[in-house]
């Protein structure tokens, strides 16, 4: 398939699944991310083979259903004190999806912010009983106190779960490790290069080794990407490393989907090549591309115009 795509749904509507992930569950691939046509949700399409996508719903939306939680956060998903159907609601973005062995629930962490800037900073959760049902919000909040943005989940093979995000206003990365039900922040663990401004955190591992892929921190607009590596979350992290163009061939990170006895064995990067922002932002498309993992460790992304799949 083209290494840059839009593709339809079933129901013949653009896959709108920005800053978003690729998770696996059921024997298929969900795909699952922001969605701002009309009020601003949180999408999810399935595919058994990343080029048909089937939607399964609107997994949270800026009118869904809340609940009480023990942290202190705010339980508002739209703007406070606006009416349910006036305007496109607060924004939501990069939701990422993980499963609790433990309590046999999905938790949702996003970003949320008011409509019209990025001043409030703060980390969301959801939780639901499927996939790809309809999520009860838990509310938003600031870490640990901290400004988080662009973010990301990573879950570990022991179970242990880790919330990353953009924090200081974008200059920090911080990575917290979650609580056991993955619901709320345990501690933070990382503060990583700090004063670089790094965005568009996320995680993956592959033979004991963890890396994190970052891109710089330049609006709507696509900058070079970089990666780093760790032994362990909470150890010592590598400096950076440039990964693919100056662009990043005009796309920012958002997941990498690593092989299962399919993709041909191959590690894929996803990026979102983003339209902009206001009605450009419906001419977002996604990159796919095959991320190579070198012997020694080493990450490459290279430009193909058919990505293999
Ligand atoms: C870059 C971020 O990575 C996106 O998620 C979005 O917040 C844009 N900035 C907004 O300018």
């Amino acid at each position: 398939m083209k290494s840059v795509f839009l593709p339809t749904d079933d129901r013949g509507l653009p896959v709108h699944a920005h800053g978003g992930h690729i998770l696996r569950d059921n024997g298929f691939f969900y795909f699952i991310g922001e969605n701002r046509t009309g009020r601003n949700k949180v999408s999810c399409y399935r595919s058994k083979d990343l080029k048909t996508w089937e939607f399964r719903g609107n997994l949270l939306t800026v009118d869904s259903k809340t609940q009480k939680h023990y942290f202190d956060t705010h339980l508002e998903l739209d703007i406070p004190g606006q009416k349910a159907s006036i305007g496109v609601g607060c924004n939501i973005e990069r939701p990422k999806v993980i499963y609790n062995e433990k309590t046999g629930k999905y938790v949702m962490w996003m970003h949320w912010e008011m409509p019209n800037d990025y001043r409030e900073a703060r980390c969301a959760v959801a939780v639901c009983d499927t996939i790809d049902g309809e999520y009860t919000y838990l509310g938003s909040f600031n870490p640990l106190g901290y400004m988080s943005r662009d973010c990301t989940l990573f879950k570990d093979d022991d179970g242990t779960a880790y919330f990353i995000s953009a924090a200081n206003n974008n200059a920090d990365m911080h990575i917290y490790r979650l609580t056991d039900d993955y619901l709320a922040i345990d501690s933070l663990v990382q503060i990583l290069w700090p004063g670089q401004w790094r965005e568009a955190p996320t995680v993956f591992k592959k033979d004991g080794i963890y890396y994190m892929l970052t891109s710089g921190c330049t609006g709507w607009a696509p900058n070079q990407s970089s990666y780093a590596f760790a032994r362990s979350m909470d150890g010592e992290w590598s400096e950076r490393f440039n990964l693919g163009d100056e662009t990043t061939y005009r796309s920012q990170p958002t997941c990498v989907i690593c092989p299962e006895n399919d993709l041909g064995g191959k590690y894929y990067y996803l990026g979102d090549r983003w339209g902009g922002g206001g009605e450009n932002y419906f001419k977002s498309e996604y990159v796919l591309l095959p991320l190579t993992i070198h012997e020694d460790g080493r990450l490459s992304l290279e430009w193909v115009d058919d990505n293999g799949l």
